[in-house]
């Protein structure tokens, strides 16, 4: 902890609160929460019905409804009501993988594609309740997709174009899609991405879905299926602009986005309609003191949680104009984000430290090449930024004027849970701060007490908030397992933190199997299996080491079938095995051949030494007695791969 560095709030002019304002808020929204709730769903939400209560249910089973009894629907909190003060504000605005290709959606328009884009799912017998899967690259149309679903009461599970055809397929069998929306190929950084291909192939295990709309981007030659194919130009061309927004009850699921965990195959994060959209609206509001007119840029993917709350709903239910980006932070060049920042005057930027720790390493140059005048607030989200990193992103990109907001937050949680709010907190470099209005965190120790004033822990949530997740999609009871179980009455979320003697919160990161890639949340578990796969492949064990640029990186000791001999050929193999099983950002960075893995002598893998060899930390073993067969210790570290 760095508490030596602290940059005092700025206050800015036209701020939505104060530092006196946050402390009387956050007490109001953790004792009064149905008072505090109640007041800001009116100020954020437009409903058709009011609800019954604010909060009910048992948070230690995650059965919790928010705004029971109401009725709403997302996609005209996000686009109808903004029409009769906003119709020609810029909406979205895309900027393409190439510098000089660039489109602006207004919020008229926004409302006339989504229209006709419900029609065309409507056509097809897409219905309330019904799944839909999204796999596509980075253009408004999966923007448009999101918000039709959520206009017809369709919950859409999107897939992140990374993704590889049996992961679509896994995700699209596991909530039952009847029907897929994608692209003939994305693009990123030059590169073609074969989306369609990657569907066909998914889908030859998906014999339930009967609809494919096709987004044409690229007009690559693809594949077609007549009985199941439809062109989206074409589709919507003929469909009508009208189409009235379904009314849904405040607790509809809204979308399923599956995520990594320590155990098993990824899981579908249920979230629903009220509670979702007033978190995510909330905290951007706040979080980013956004401000009328502002044009504001998360650079994340639609297909993460990132994107789904802070490009879409969040933004849109706001009336914000948001930025859809479909490139990458080094192309052409490391100064794209900058460049993109000057060409549409970005006033807000919320990005990933692994993008900032990529460009901090082409140095100043690239960013100084560019006046970024209009920046006034930049944020992170994803792993835990590095003081380096911050000071860098605080100095060099912000000039030292802008506050940092680091937004500590999850996949199930929806939106920000501790975070600086921009002109409020205290910033640190490193530090996520203070929880946000309604949040409860605590710190608990191995024997599951609660850690008063300054410490360490488990980083645990004590009450419920809005956006809380609802169900692992189809296993309730793997909700309560994963999340409900390890410390009764609390929400556990995965991380472990520390929290200073000024009360701010430093997340230290993942306390069990899930490794952050570059903000990308995979299950060790998940790598594993795909690695055993392989018919050469007997055993394997993956952990995460520190990495400059991607934070963590994968380590995965593979013990090969009897007679198989290992190679670097082998090796490269299957690295591309992983990449085409589950996608290419999962992908180990170190594969280690081990005839031997450390078991316990009832043959549990003992992680904590493989962890220790992969970082370089192998004076710590720590106790090895137990082991079945101490020895295989000493050759792993004999073979240990070094890189760098
Ligand atoms: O370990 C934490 C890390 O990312 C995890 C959540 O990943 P995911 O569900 O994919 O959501 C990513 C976008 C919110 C957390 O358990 N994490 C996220 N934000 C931060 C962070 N770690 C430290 N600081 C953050 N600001």
């Amino acid at each position: 902890m760095s508490e030596k560095h602290v940059y005092p709030a700025e206050p800015q002019s036209h701020s939505l609160i104060d530092k006196e304002a946050y402390e009387a808020m956050y007490n109001a929204s953790i004792e009064a929460p149905e008072t505090f709730w109640a007041d800001q769903a009116k100020a954020f939400i437009d409903f058709i019905e009011p609800w019954d209560t604010v909060v009910s249910g048992d948070f230690s089973k995650a059965d919790v409804k928010w705004f029971a009894g109401g009725k709403l629907n997302v996609c005209y909190n996000c686009v109808d009501r903004h029409l009769p003060t906003r119709a020609d504000q810029v909406a979205l605005i895309w900027e393409g993988d190439e510098p000089d290709t660039s489109d602006t959606i207004t919020y008229q328009a926004l409302h006339e594609a989504v229209c006709r884009f419900a029609n065309v799912l409507k056509s097809r017998g897409i219905k309330k309740g019904d799944r839909v899967c999204i796999y596509m690259p980075m253009i408004p149309e999966a923007v448009y997709a999101m918000l039709a679903c959520a206009r017809i009461g369709a919950i859409h599970s999107v897939v992140f174009g990374g993704f590889s055809p049996d992961s679509i397929r896994d995700r699209i069998l596991d909530s039952a899609c009847s029907a897929v929306i994608t692209a003939d190929e994305g693009v990123r950084g030059g590169k073609r991405i074969p989306l369609k291909s990657n569907v066909d192939t998914a889908l030859a295990g998906c014999p339930d879905v009967a609809t494919v709309v096709v987004v044409k981007h690229t007009a690559a030659d693809i594949d077609w299926h007549e009985e199941r194919d439809i062109w989206y130009q074409e589709a919507v061309a003929s469909a009508s602009t009208d189409c009235p927004a379904e009314p849904m009850d405040s607790e509809d699921p809204l979308f399923i986005l599956y995520t990594s965990g320590s155990t098993g195959k990824p899981k579908g994060v249920m979230h629903t309609t009220a509670g979702y959209l007033l978190q995510v609206a909330m905290t951007h509001r706040y979080v980013f003191d956004y401000r009328e007119g502002e044009i504001y840029w998360c650079t994340a993917d639609v297909g993460w949680v990132t994107g789904h709350s802070y490009i879409v709903y969040g933004p849109l239910c706001n009336g914000a104009t948001s930025l859809v980006f479909e490139g990458v932070p080094t192309y052409p060049d490391a100064s794209r984000f900058w460049q993109v920042i000057d060409k549409h005057r970005v006033n807000i930027f919320y990005t990933a430290p692994t993008a900032l720790r990529a460009l901090m390493g082409q140095g100043d140059e690239p960013v100084k090449r560019y006046q970024r005048s209009s920046l006034r607030v930049l944020g992170s989200v994803g792993e835990p930024i590095n003081p380096e990193a911050w000071e860098w992103y605080h100095r060099v990109v912000g000039d030292g004027r802008c506050p940092i907001v680091d937004t500590w937050w999850q996949t199930e949680t929806s939106g920000m849970m501790i975070t600086p709010i921009a002109g409020v907190t205290d910033l640190k470099p490193g530090s996520a701060t203070r929880p946000f209005f309604g949040v409860k965190p605590e710190l608990v120790d191995a024997e599951g007490q609660v850690v008063e004033g300054a410490g360490k822990g488990n980083l645990v949530i004590s009450q419920s908030w809005p956006g809380q997740i609802r169900s692992v999609y189809g296993d309730h009871q793997r909700c309560i397992d994963t999340y409900f179980s390890a410390y009764p009455g609390y929400y556990f979320t995965g991380d472990s933190a520390e929290r200073d003697a000024d009360g701010d919160y430093w997340i230290i990161g993942r306390v069990d199997d899930v490794i952050n890639v570059s903000g990308h949340r995979l299950g060790t578990a998940e790598i594993e299996s795909a690695l055993v796969l392989h018919p050469q492949v007997a055993e394997a064990a993956v952990v995460g080491y520190p990495h400059d640029i991607k934070g963590s990186a994968i380590y995965a000791y593979v013990t090969l079938m009897a007679g198989v001999e290992d190679s670097d050929e082998l090796n490269a193999e299957l690295v591309r095995f992983v990449a085409s099983e589950i996608g290419s950002f999962a992908k180990p960075e170190i594969i280690q051949f081990a005839p031997g893995l450390p078991k316990t002598r009832s043959g549990k893998i003992m992680r904590r030494i493989l962890r220790k060899i992969a970082a370089n930390e192998t004076e710590q073993l720590g106790d090895t007695t137990t082991l079945a067969d101490p020895s295989v210790v000493q050759a792993l570290i004999d073979n240990r791969v070094n890189r760098g």
